[in-house]
Formats: structure tokens, sequence, C-alpha cells
């Protein structure tokens, strides 16, 4: 959900079906909803729905089509430009979905998107503000003993990884073993001597879990990890997948050694893709590969 011209379609169409963000000038406004199936993960369907944010369509939605709308929803993402001259008009709209979303489902997730934050300056300061003009508008509408389950901002724009955060996020929300795959991740990282395993979403190469940190207590926490680190590895394989695609070329696998640390991203299962990152000189790629093939029928 989200105005006209806010970005909607934009981001589901660089996240969803690998277009760059150049092209996203080209699209044209959303007549009504859009519906995605996309296959996430073996059985788990994501169901997404692409609304139009023509002040029409807004209406149709909040009124003869509330019930279809706002029925068995998961997550509401709502998209905010951080531009805008009519965050009024968007704000109204925003309290009418909150309170479809209570009436008919109360226990989705919320996640608020400040979009196009490439435009603006002052990214920390204007985020922040537009993030408490936020919280105040949600907690406005909420009534008593109606809160809703979780609202989560994001401050995001489709030149950088922080679509990619965001979307991870989301996306996280709705796998129901998140924890067992993360509690998986974290066993066959140990086996590999590995600093960390991160999972991947096939198509998308978000980010579906990782490992945890190792718990023993000798075990030194690295500080050097950049925190962007997940969202960044997604924004260039997509690139990257992106021009092997322009030379017809198809992306399989990566594997980086340099002095530091090496890396092994690969095939894990028919919709997803695993990276290792290893800082012992000592272990070799290859047994990391084979590592990885090994773990396959595990994780299928
Ligand atoms: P409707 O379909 O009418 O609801 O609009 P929409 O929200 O789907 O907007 P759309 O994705 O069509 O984007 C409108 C314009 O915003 C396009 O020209 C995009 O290139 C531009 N745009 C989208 N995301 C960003 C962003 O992060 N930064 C900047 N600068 N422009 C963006």
């Amino acid at each position: 959900m989200g105005a006209s011209g806010s970005g909607k379609t934009s981001m589901r169409s660089l996240i969803f079906s690998n277009n760059p963000a150049s092209l996203t000038a080209r699209l044209g406004a959303t007549i009504d909803v859009e519906q995605n199936h996309v296959r996430f993960l073996g059985d788990l369907i994501l169901n997404l729905w692409d609304c139009g944010g023509q002040d029409a369509f807004m209406d149709s939605y909040l009124t003869t089509q509330r019930s279809t709308i706002f029925q068995h929803v998961g997550v509401l993402i709502y998209v905010f430009d951080v531009e805008t001259n009519e965050m009024h008009k968007d704000l109204e709209y925003y309290r009418d979905c909150l309170d479809g979303l209570r009436q008919f489902s109360p226990d989705a997730a919320v996640f608020l998107l400040v979009h196009k934050m490439d435009l603006v300056r002052d990214k920390g300061g204007t985020f922040e503000r537009k993030k408490k003009e936020l919280q105040e508008q949600t907690e406005k509408g909420q009534g008593p003993g109606q809160v809703l389950t979780s609202v989560t901002t994001f401050g995001t724009s489709i030149y950088d990884e922080s679509l990619y955060r965001a979307w991870s996020s989301i996306v996280h929300t709705l796998i129901p073993n998140a924890a067992v795959l993360s509690k998986h991740l974290t066993i066959f990282a140990e086996a590999c001597s590995a600093t960390e395993v991160i999972l991947f979403e096939r198509t998308t190469f978000l980010v579906i879990a990782t490992s945890n940190p190792p718990s023993e207590p000798e075990a030194e926490p690295r500080n050097d990890l950049e925190p962007t680190r997940y969202e960044r590895t997604s924004e260039l394989i997509k690139a990257f997948k992106h021009s092997c695609s322009r030379v017809r070329e198809e992306f399989h696998a990566l594997e980086m050694e340099l002095p530091e640390f090496s890396a092994v991203l690969d095939e894990m299962t028919k919709n997803t893709y695993v990276l290792i990152i290893v800082h012992d000189p000592t272990i070799e790629t290859a047994a990391l590969r084979l590592n990885i093939r090994m773990a396959r029928r595990k994780f299928e």
C-alpha cells in the first residue's frame, strides 16, 4: 500500500523480477491490484498484492473492497515517499488501512517504508523525524485494547542495499521455521569452522536465515564484520546475476580466496543459496564445497 508514485511497483520489480533500478522510470501506474505468487521456500508461497495508489483505487480498497483487501493479511507494507507534498493525505489513508487491518487481520505485522531516501541529504535526521511522526500516527490510530502486533519502520531506496535489508526482514517474519533454520545453519557453520553461514532465497537473494554467533565463552565476538554485510551481498549478487544474464550466462556459484578470509557461495537446495565465510586460512574452499554437497539432503 502507499500513494501513487511512492515506489511500490519499482521495489517489486527490483526484488521479485530482477530488473535493474534504472528501468523503473518506465513503469506505468498500477491499475487496481496486481497479484504475484512467488514460490519462496519449498511449499512456502508468498502471495504479494501490489495495490495501485491512486485515490480512486484507495477509496475503493477502503470501502467496497475492504473485506477482500484486508482479509488474511500476513504483512502490510505501507510505502511513504520521503519527499511527498501530500503527507497529510497519506497519513489519513494509512490510519484507515490500520483500521481495516485491525478489523480483518489483527495479527498482521506492519512495515512502514520511508522510501526514496536517496533524494534527501540528511538521511539520519530525516529518517528519525519521519519515524517519530509515523509512530505517533500509529498510536493515534490505535484504540484502547486494540494494539497491533508489531510496527517496524525502515528507510529505503532502490539505489542501495537498504531495500534488501527491509525486505529480508519482512520475509523473515513470514517464514514459519526461521529459528530452526538458524539452528541448523549454526551446526553447519561449526562443522565448517566458519565465521558465519547465510542462507539466501534463490530468485530474490533475500536473506532467509543466518547462523548464530559461536556460543562458547572463549570465542571472541568479531567486531570487524560490517553490520550491512547481508543486504550488501544481496544487492551485489543480484547485480552480478543481472550482468551474467546480459551476456546469456547463468549464475551458478562463486568462490573467493583473499588473505583475510575465504567465501563460498553455492546452491544449497532448489530454492536457496548458501554463503560460507571462513577466516581460518587452513580451511580449503574445496572442503567447504564438499560440506555443502553433503549437507544438501538435510536442508531440502
Ligand atoms: P502506483 O502504481 O500508481 O501506485 O505507483 P507506485 O507506488 O507503484 O510507483 P512506481 O513504482 O511506479 O514508481 C514511481 C517512480 O518513482 C518511478 O519513476 C521510479 O523510478 C521512482 N522511484 C521508485 N523508487 C525510487 C527510489 O528509491 N528513489 C528514487 N529517487 N526514485 C524512485
